[in-house]
């Protein structure tokens, strides 16, 4: 099973994912983790990514299209993977289709996570991310037990460089100038489920699983 996850910056696609992985099994693919992963380890990768990151844009195309190129050739990608965050561009949805169709693979279900802009600006500058496990909080709605500290691994929570108001705009607006053509490039290949994202977790994760629960039939 191959799944694209697309949608706004905050829309929970990397929530969802994770979920998805912990319950299904499925390997989340992430290229905005790939991306910080490299920044933290100073690759060379990493050292080209980072002044993209830091402005809301798009790190370029070739780059990113290469660390998906690699990833899936990884043993656990074999049966499937969750795409979070990729493809982002016409152009990367294009090398996507030629990566795919050399190994006979396709799509199953492009998962679009619509949600108004308001609300993204809120979830994104609340967000906090473990340095150590990754895993995801917010100030207000999904607090850690002891402020700054994770409950999972007792590391300590961190705001992303790319999680301030202004920057958060700017992504938001190359979300909707860039990626948001590709719900009608993959809507042509009739792919495309929609799914309300404004609500709690769970109930995007019970939409999701249903969408997922179709495939299987
Ligand atoms: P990336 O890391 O992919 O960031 P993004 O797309 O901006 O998405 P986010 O991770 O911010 O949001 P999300 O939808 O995953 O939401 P989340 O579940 O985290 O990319 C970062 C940067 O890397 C890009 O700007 C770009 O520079 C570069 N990049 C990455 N991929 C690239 C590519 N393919 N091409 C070029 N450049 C690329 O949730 C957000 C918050 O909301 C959390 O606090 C969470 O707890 C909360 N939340 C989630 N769901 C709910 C809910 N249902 N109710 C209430 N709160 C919720």
């Amino acid at each position: 099973m191959i799944l694209i996850f697309l949608g706004p910056p905050g829309s929970g696609k990397g929530t969802q994912a994770s979920k998805l992985h912990e319950t299904a099994g499925i390997p989340q693919l992430s290229t905005g983790d790939m991306l910080r992963a490299a920044i933290s380890q100073s690759t060379a990768v990493g050292l080209q990514a980072k002044s993209f990151i830091d402005r809301g844009q798009l790190v370029p195309d070739e780059v990113v299209v290469k660390l998906i190129e690699e990833r899936i050739e990884l043993e656990d990608c074999s049966s499937g993977f969750i795409l979070d965050g990729f493809p982002r561009t016409v152009s990367q949805a294009d090398s996507l289709e030629g990566l795919l169709s050399a190994k006979n693979k396709k799509i199953s279900k492009v998962v679009v996570f619509e949600i108004d802009d308001e609300l993204l600006v809120n979830r994104l500058s609340g967000r906090r991310t473990c340095e150590s496990c990754g895993a995801m909080y917010h100030i207000r709605e999904r607090k850690s037990a002891v402020e700054s500290v994770c409950d999972r691994c007792g590391g300590k929570l961190v705001q992303r460089t790319d999680d301030n108001e202004a920057t958060i705009k700017k992504r938001l607006q190359i979300y909707h100038s860039q990626t948001s053509p590709l719900i009608e490039y993959y809507s042509k290949l009739g792919i495309v489920n929609k799914i309300e994202a404004s609500r709690s977790v769970s109930s995007v994760f019970s939409d999701l699983n249903n969408i997922l629960k179709s495939l299987e039939t």
